[in-house]
Order: structure tokens, then sequence, then C-alpha cells
């Protein structure tokens, strides 16, 4: 097996003056990453130059030559996330809101014939995958089948038996912001395949400690957004090869996404242009754009396999933890949660309160505050699934630390001594 070089964790916090900062005169332990990860200094910079040098008109709009560098820096950020996904055509990559927007895109645009309208998705959605899909439901576009979870991932014979002539579309996350887990796409995409289904993969959670490749996971559509992975809100992709980015209708259209409108017996009738401009809708978010990769480019900076190891290791020692703290168990499967970047915990004491420790992460750590997530992740299904109404997620980011994860551990073990006693 192939060494992997150590990362230092030390290194990368360097670059992410948050980590430094005092709220209410606490220091941060940032531990909700699967929420937002933060922003490094290199993006806040590439968002500070883009608003003050090129905050003019731009995105294929206007011909003079400023419109024409900040084009030039909008399509050379297109470039970069072509690079980063290992897509064949930077064409094929739509910038988008976020994943929310991405889905709706594909829920909203896709065009499902008579006898193939069923959309496979699975019990462990994020609410933005699942949603869009219940909405164009309600709206007779498609009927929704889901795939359940067992023993902590998606269940594979289960999908299979779901997946079949019917089928229009699967769409699945390819790591759980609750189980962890890494979905095996291609052979998702090969039953896909074998059906005449489209696959759609929600990366949301994937791309902060792993590397997807577009021209081997199987999917025909993928989505992600910035901010999880240290780039700015509100931006976001859709990546899909060009014939199944052409077949989707314009789901949000507007500006920029003609090539005409003409007149065809007195009523307006648009010619489209192509994806991505078909789905770019309005004066891109040029700033986030360029943000997001910058945020690319530091990803690209550390290790993959040392940076990926690193955050494997900080969920381990999360969960060599929880398993100490008979007050509490973990939700999902060990060895699942170890292929993602989180782990979420379900009280087992009836004195155990899942709002009370959150408060006790804030206000009873003395100098320091644990910022985590309590409540049900938009994974409503997910928990109703699981009988559960809420848990207390701690999520990473390569600048994490062990201390950090202990300092954590510390303080559940604290609490649950309060709560049993
Ligand atoms: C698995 C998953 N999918 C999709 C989303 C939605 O991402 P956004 O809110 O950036 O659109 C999230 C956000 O938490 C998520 O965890």
């Amino acid at each position: 097996m192939k060494a992997v070089a150590a990362f230092d964790p030390a290194v990368a916090r360097a670059g992410f003056p948050a980590l430094e900062r005092r709220v209410a005169g606490k220091k941060l332990i940032y531990l909700d990453n699967a929420c937002t990860a933060l922003k490094s200094s290199r993006v806040a910079a590439s968002l500070a130059e883009a608003h003050e040098l090129w905050g003019a008109c731009g995105g294929r709009r206007s011909t003079h030559l400023l419109a024409q560098e900040i084009e030039q820096r909008y399509q050379s950020a297109r470039k970069s996330v072509a690079r980063f996904l290992n897509a064949e055509r930077e064409g094929d990559v739509v910038f988008t809101s976020g994943t929310t927007e991405a889905v709706n895109l594909v829920a909203r645009g896709f065009v499902f014939d008579g006898a193939r309208r069923e959309v496979v998705v699975g019990a462990w959605e994020h609410n933005s995958v699942l949603l869009p899909f219940l909405e164009a439901e309600a709206r007779g576009a498609c009927a929704v089948r889901v795939c359940p979870v067992k023993d902590g991932r998606l269940d594979l014979d289960a999908l299979e038996g779901l997946i079949t002539d019917k089928t229009a579309l699967v769409a699945l996350a390819r790591s759980s912001n609750v189980l962890g887990g890494v979905l095996p796409a291609a052979q998702v995409g090969r039953l896909c395949r074998r059906k005449g289904a489209k696959l759609f993969l929600d990366d949301a959670q994937f791309l902060s400690s792993h590397r997807e490749d577009v021209r081997a996971c199987g999917a025909d559509f993928v989505a992600f957004s910035a901010h999880k992975l240290g780039g700015p809100f509100g931006v976001g992709v859709l990546w899909g090869e060009d014939r199944a980015m052409n077949a989707l209708r314009p789901a949000a259209p507007g500006g920029g996404t003609v090539k005409e409108v003409v007149l065809e017996g007195g009523r307006p009738v648009p010619r489209w242009l192509d994806s991505p401009m078909r789905h770019e809708a309005g004066v891109p978010n040029i700033p986030g754009a360029v943000g997001l990769a910058a945020a690319i480019e530091l990803l690209g900076s550390w290790d993959p396999g040392a940076a990926r190891a690193h955050v494997s290791g900080l969920v381990e020692r999360l969960l060599a933890g929880l398993g100490k703290v008979s007050e509490v168990a973990v939700v999902g499967d060990p060895a699942a949660l170890m292929e993602g970047s989180l782990a979420a915990f379900a009280p087992v004491h009836p004195s155990f309160s899942i709002k009370d420790f959150n408060l006790y992460l804030n206000h009873e750590l003395g100098e320091r505050f644990v910022a985590v997530r309590a409540g049900d992740h938009c994974a409503h299904l997910l928990h109703a699934s699981l009988g559960l109404k809420e848990t207390l997620r701690v999520s990473f980011f390569a600048y994490n630390t062990a201390e950090e994860v202990d300092l954590f551990l510390d303080a559940l073990k604290s609490y649950a001594a309060e709560a049993r006693s």
C-alpha cells in the first residue's frame, strides 16, 4: 500500500483567520463544517479584488475592454472547476447559486416521458434533493420512489430493485450529511445505464475531503456548493455533459439564456442558447465564481490523500471517544462514517438533552466555545425513518485538529456525568 504523507493542519489553519476569532470573549472551536466551512484569506482576497476591480458589466453583455477582462476571469474560473472535476469540457460546468439551485434546475428542467417518469432518491437525502423532486411529483411531472437506508448505508440491493425501465432519474447524495459514507457511484451508474436511467450525484458533502472524477463516476449530473469547500456563499455548480444539459428545459430562464426571441404568428418564441448559457440566467455572480476558483486552488495545494487521511483520523478519534460515553449512541455505521468527515449522535439517557448540551458547549467551557450543529440537518426523512427527532453533529474540515476533538469529547464527558447524576 502507498504510504500517505502526514498532513499538518497547522499549515492549513494559518490561512483561516476566523479560527483565531473570539466570540463573546471566547475562542472558537469550529466543528460545524458540514453546514459550511470557514473561508480562507485567499478566498476573501479574491472576492475583494473581484468587487474592487471588476465590479462592472461583464457576463457577455457589454463588449468594452473591462467587460472582456471580467468575462475572461469568469471563464477562467469555469476552467478551474472543470479541472477540479476532471471534466472534459469547461462548457459542461454551469455556475449556480449552490447545490440547491442545481437540483432545482434538474428537477424542474428534466423532460419526463410518459412511460419513464419515476425518480429514485435515497432516504438519506438532504431536503435540497428530496423536496425539489417531491415538488415535481406534486405538479404531476414524475413519481418519487425512496430507497431505504440499511445499517448506515444506502441499501444497494433495494436500489437495484427500484431502478427499472420506468426510472427516468436516480438522485443520490455521494456522501450523507448525517451518515457519512461514500456512495459507490460507478456501480450505481452501471445499474442506471443498464435500465436507461440518468444519475444525479449530490456532492455537497463529498468534495471537502474527496476528489470527484466526473469521467469515471458514472453520473450524468453532479452538483456541489462552494461554501462547503471554503469558497464563497451563493455560488455552486451543476456539471453535466452537453447532451444531458441541453436536454434540460431552461428551468430558471432570463437574461443571457437566449440567442434571440422571434415572432411566430405574432407570438414571442425564445431560441435558447446551449448550456451553460441557457442555465445561467441574469448577470452572473462573477466574484463568486472567482472565489470558488480560489478555494479550489487552496484545496489543490494540499496533498489530497494526506488531507483525507487526516480528516478520517479525526472521525476515528471522535468515534472512539463517543463509544466511551454510554449516554449517547452514534447514528450510522462506523466504517461508513470514517469515509466521511462527520459523525452525529443521539441521546440514549433520558436526562441527556441535545439542546442543553449545545448550550453547554457555548457557555460552560470557560475561555472557549465549541460550534456544532444540533437538529435534523435538513435530513428530515432520514431522522423520521430512524425514529429520531434530532441529533448532534460534529463535522470536520482539514484545518481541524486532534486537540479540538479531545476538547469536544472532554466537554461531552463532563456534560454526560452531570446528566447522569
Ligand atoms: C448532502 C447535502 N446536499 C445538499 C445540501 C445543500 O447545499 P446548499 O444549501 O449549499 O445548496 C447540503 C447542505 O447542507 C447537504 O449537506
